[in-house]
């Protein structure tokens, strides 16, 4: 049971002995995303007033156009995770590589790797709609004392030890998993302090909601149009209302509050699907998880995913689980009339 008024630093340390390895450095994680998290939420809330809108010219690794606000949110994750004697490298959208972090005196003696999406939607900026950061956390598998190494960010997302989000929305809120269970911190802008006001979230196990941009609907599987009709029908318990901001954080915040499935299915432009893997559907899956619901690509759990490389690609379906397992049945079902 919540506390009233109980802050996210006091939730910190109530909490860390949960963890089931050295408690005080992933509060002191946390911490640092909290803080970075104010950070970018001042840039995002000014967005509509500076002149700081519009591509920054670059192209990220994907190929696609950065805007300013993804550049800022990379480097201020970045800067507030380096220096604190925790993290030995973060692999993020925006970087090709990983990046390893020295700790003090220039060791390699720090333990988690941290992966993030500085900021999620980005093509929601300019137009005032909510966006999001996500972040996902391991414990490296090499020894610790050697650099951190590509195999260390390579690990299925079962074996991440936190994971969260933060929605830079009508409120700002962190939700985060350090695998006993999600809780929501909301923020209070004027001082500057994050409450606890949503505690042990869970996904209602069936909802109403389907979240897919259905623009690509000729390009989908024939599984997942199937499943869209179904949703569509007109019967008792249906149909079901449609729901897409077009930033997954946000998308997600809302179907784990009031029901519902996300779909990014393999299209014929993305094959593999959009969504990464490492960046976003693995945290994401965490959460679901840990909310009670489920995360699949139509035939395997997300989260048992062996990834090959940094910036890999998934199909995505996520949310109530009932929803979810409906899905499935329509896209297995598909594939077995194929063969
Ligand atoms: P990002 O801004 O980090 O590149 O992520 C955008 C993602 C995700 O947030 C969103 O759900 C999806 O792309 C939207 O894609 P479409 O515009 O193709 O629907
Ligand atoms: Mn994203
Ligand atoms: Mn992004």
């Amino acid at each position: 049971m919540a506390q009233k008024n109980q802050t996210l630093g006091e939730f910190i340390i109530e909490n860390q002995g949960e963890f089931k390895y050295s408690s005080g450095e992933l509060s002191r994680l946390i911490n640092s995303i909290r803080l970075a998290a104010k950070v970018v939420n001042h840039e995002v809330n000014k967005a509509g007033l500076v002149d700081i809108l519009g591509a920054a010219g670059d192209t990220n690794v994907q190929g696609e156009s950065q805007q300013k606000l993804d550049v800022y949110a990379n480097e201020a994750f970045i800067k507030t995770l380096t220096n604190r004697e925790i993290v030995c490298g973060i692999a993020s959208e925006e970087e090709d590589d990983f990046i390893t972090i020295k700790g003090r005196n220039q060791n390699h003696d720090n333990k988690y790797v941290v992966l993030i999406d500085p900021l999620d939607g980005s093509s929601n900026i300019d137009v005032n709609v909510s966006v999001g950061t996500i972040f996902s956390v391991y414990r490296r598998i090499t020894p610790s004392g050697t650099p951190v190494t590509l195999e260390d960010f390579l690990q299925p997302g079962r074996n991440q030890v936190a994971a969260g989000y933060i929605i830079y929305g009508t409120s700002t809120m962190i939700v985060y998993t350090t695998g006993h269970g999600v809780n929501g911190f909301t923020l209070n802008p004027a001082i500057g302090t994050y409450y606890h006001s949503h505690p042990n979230m869970t996904f209602p196990e069936d909802g109403s909601i389907y979240s897919v941009n259905e623009g690509n609907y000729v390009h989908f599987p024939q599984g997942v149009k199937n499943y869209i009709k179904y949703c569509q029908e007109e019967k008792e318990d249906r149909p079901y209302t449609s729901r897409y901001i077009g930033s997954l954080v946000s998308d997600f915040h809302r179907n784990m509050i009031k029901g519902g499935i996300y779909i990014y299915p393999s299209t014929a432009k993305n094959p593999k699907g959009k969504l990464r893997l490492l960046y976003e559907c693995n945290p994401m899956a965490f959460i679901a998880e840990q909310a009670g619901g489920k995360a699949s690509n139509g035939f395997k759990r997300i989260l048992d995913i062996e990834p090959a490389e940094l910036h890999e690609r998934v199909p995505f379906i996520c949310g109530s689980i009932n929803m979810v397992n409906k899905a499935e049945e329509f896209m297995q079902h598909a594939e077995q009339l194929k063969k």
